[in-house]
């Protein structure tokens, strides 16, 4: 299972990357205006910046909701670096969008799905990515990790090569429980992914080994 960053923060890139377990980067305008990133230049300038820092995927969503002005903007996103992944809504000419850009050999990660059906359409078009948001899900008292496993097996069945990436990660036992599901990818925020590091007996055992190591008086 590849590991993602949801972040356009530079730093936190940084920090996961320097782990030596990042395989790439999500982004979303949300996250883009959260680090203050206005204008144009600022945006396409940002997303460079970030496959300077990250040898692998790296998802820009696209801004229009019109079929042209998707088109548009994918091509000038994947104009600026060979691992851009073009990012488009889960909508009508969202799908259009889709198989257009797949027939064109631009890569694409199909955003905003909350159900098997969206998926499947995604799969359809030839989506490289499919990203269900499952703690959105969990926030309407529904089970995000239920659509990933509806999902990842009807991809199995049918053979589809669409790469489910499991998006809105809140935790630690999100993680795990898509690892554990067949999930092809995860995109998360930095402190779930550090979270993974955490156990309790972990923290005991080493200061029991850092106290016994003292007393060989190295
Ligand atoms: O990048 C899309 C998705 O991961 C957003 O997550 O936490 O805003 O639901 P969240």
């Amino acid at each position: 299972m590849q590991f993602f960053i949801d972040t356009a923060n530079l730093d936190q890139i940084r920090e996961a990357n320097e782990l030596g377990i990042l395989d790439g980067v999500t982004t979303n305008p949300s996250l883009m205006a959260k680090e203050g990133i206005k204008g144009r230049a600022s945006i396409l300038k940002h997303y460079v910046d970030i496959c300077e820092i990250v040898d692998g995927p790296v998802s820009a969503e696209v801004l229009s909701t019109d079929y042209e002005g998707m088109i548009a903007e994918a091509h000038e996103l994947a104009g600026l670096h060979k691992n851009i992944v073009v990012k488009i809504p889960m909508i009508k000419d969202g799908i259009k969008a889709i198989r257009y850009l797949t027939d064109n050999g631009i890569p694409t990660n199909c955003t905003l799905v909350f159900s098997a059906g969206q998926a499947l359409l995604a799969a359809k078009a030839g989506a490289t990515y499919v990203s269900p948001f499952i703690g959105r899900i969990d926030d309407t008292s529904n089970d995000g990790l239920q659509l990933i496993e509806q999902i990842v097996n009807i991809y199995r069945y049918h053979g589809f090569e669409t790469q489910v990436l499991a998006a809105s990660i809140r935790n630690v036992n999100h993680i795990v429980k898509c690892a554990e599901l067949g999930a092809d990818v995860i995109t998360s925020p930095l402190p779930s992914i550090l979270g993974l590091l955490y156990h309790p007996l972990t923290d005991l055992g080493m200061a029991k080994f850092i106290e016994d190591t003292r007393k060989m008086e190295l």
